[in-house]
């Protein structure tokens, strides 16, 4: 039985192109075309499509039809067409359940999509030999699988299954705020945790890639570094693609690409590239040592490094990022599942978070993930945190952290030695413990830094599914 396709576009000529494509495939049968939003609605009631694909409407947001789509229709599949410069939201599309594909598209990549979608009651059927690569590497690229026909993801499914790991982006679009400061305090205050009983086994990430000062901040060597591991990445994927009978010199930036996305991953060996610091046991991966080496980290690079750690079995994956829009920063808020967003309550400060949060909602970035933070508050402020939340124009219930000016802070990054390690009373030190409770609800009795090697907690099978 032929999967039936709606292609939602209002571009006539590539529609009539992809549909004349497809008109002897075995797989799929354009069952309507529609060029607006008002053909949409009905051609998806009256046509029952099996799965929906979403070209550009001039004039509509494609997340926000999607979602209106997927309420009214939560049985179908949807797959955006992304135009290269699109493809950088193509995180954000994934975690709203779309399948994406870029553009110019290949009939036979909806074809291979399409037989991976089982309506009820439709017996499996072999995909056609010719893309089964394809499939597999679909499913290895796109982890968030979109909601099937028999299994559709539910909204509280997952956030449950996800609490036990959380990966928290420490981002703020301007330098010098306290980003670094904030996350490293952050991560050893995760170290000393438990959760269940159990020590948090925490690593943090310098993405800073050309100019980090994570390892520095605490006093720690720069090698073993991410540019180890971007080494051995490339040294597996040679050997791989290899394996797969091909020559790694000759094939094309493309089939690079693919390749890198189906290269299974070792989550166990990331031990090799990472530093501990000695009081806590936190796992550091440095940013490189050199700048130059920092330019042959490519987006592969980063996307295989993000996703090994999300399968790993550390409870805490805390990024430190440059103040840029960088791929690697982009990946890691994308992601994310809690975004620090740090600013000062100075005025070009303020307005940079309100054009970085203007940006996030168009979008459609999930909002809930991100948390506003404050730092360097001094006693008397030009404006409240009422007044920022007002400008920010944030959800009344939403809490804006902030983290006082404090002399011992300055201290402590000179000498090394988080506030977070240091006795006695340090607001600072306070406030990040407030953040941090928020962030990953822990127990309430806290490790003491010991410096022993905490024990290695059981990677439970939901956590490797889920992870
Ligand atoms: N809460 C604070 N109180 C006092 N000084 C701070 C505070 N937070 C950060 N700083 C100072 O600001 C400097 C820059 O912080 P850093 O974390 O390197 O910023 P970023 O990573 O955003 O560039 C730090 O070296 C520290 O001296
Ligand atoms: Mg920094």
């Amino acid at each position: 039985m032929k999967r039936r396709l709606l292609i939602v576009d209002d571009d006539r000529d590539s529609v009539r192109l992809l549909t004349a494509q497809l008109i002897n495939s075995r797989w799929i049968e354009v069952c309507g075309e529609a060029l607006g939003v008002e053909e949409a609605w009905a051609k998806l009631q009256e046509n029952q499509p099996h799965l929906v694909l979403l070209g550009g409407i001039k004039g509509t947001e494609r997340g926000v039809l999607c979602q209106q789509f997927r309420l009214a229709f939560p049985h179908l599949s949807f797959i955006a067409a992304c135009s290269s410069n699109e493809l950088m939201w193509e995180p954000f599309f994934r975690n709203l359940g779309l399948w994406v594909i870029a553009k110019p598209i290949e009939p036979g990549q909806i074809e291979a999509l399409a037989m991976m979608i089982q309506p009820p009651g439709m017996v499996a059927e072999a995909a056609p030999q010719q893309h089964q690569y394809v499939i597999q590497e679909q499913t290895k690229s796109y982890p968030s699988q979109p909601p099937s026909f028999s299994e559709p993801i539910t909204g509280s499914l997952v956030p449950e299954m996800t609490r036990s790991k959380q990966l928290i982006t420490v981002y703020g679009p301007k330098g010098g705020v306290g980003k670094t400061f904030i996350s490293r305090e952050l991560a050893i205050f995760f170290s000393m945790q438990k959760n269940e009983g159990v020590s948090l086994r925490v690593i943090a990430v310098d993405f800073n890639l050309d100019l980090g000062t994570f390892a520095t901040t605490l006093n720690l060597p720069r090698t073993p570094n991410l540019f180890t591991w971007v080494k051995d990445l490339d040294t597996q994927l040679h050997s791989y693609i290899q394996g797969q009978g091909k020559d790694p010199y000759s094939i094309s930036s493309e089939e690079w690409q693919e390749y890198a996305q189906a290269l299974p991953l070792s989550p166990q060996q990331i031990e090799k590239y990472v530093v501990a610091h000695p009081d806590t046991g936190l796992h550091v991966l440095t940013s490189p040592r050199d700048i130059r080496q920092s330019f042959e980290i490519r987006d592969y690079h980063l996307y295989l490094i993000l996703e090994t750690l999300k399968q790993s079995n550390y409870d805490v994956i805390l990024i430190d990022t440059a103040p840029d829009t960088t791929d690697a920063t982009i990946q890691a808020l994308f992601f994310a599942e809690h975004v620090v967003m740090v600013g000062n309550p100075v005025v070009d400060s303020i307005e940079n978070i309100q054009r970085l949060l203007k940006l996030l909602r168009e979008a459609e970035y999930p909002e809930e993930r991100i948390q506003i933070c404050m730092n360097r508050l001094q006693r008397k402020e030009m404006f409240s945190l009422d007044e920022i939340r007002a400008y920010f124009q944030l959800h009344p219930s939403k809490k804006i952290f902030s983290i006082p000016d404090d002399v011992e802070v300055k201290k402590s990054i000179n000498t090394g030695t988080p506030v977070m390690l240091q006795s006695g009373r340090i607001p600072a030190k306070e406030a990040i413990e407030t953040l941090g409770k928020a962030l990953f609800p822990v127990d309430e009795e806290q490790v003491k830094a010991d410096g022993r090697e905490k024990p290695k907690e059981k990677t439970s099978l939901f956590k490797w599914l889920w992870g």
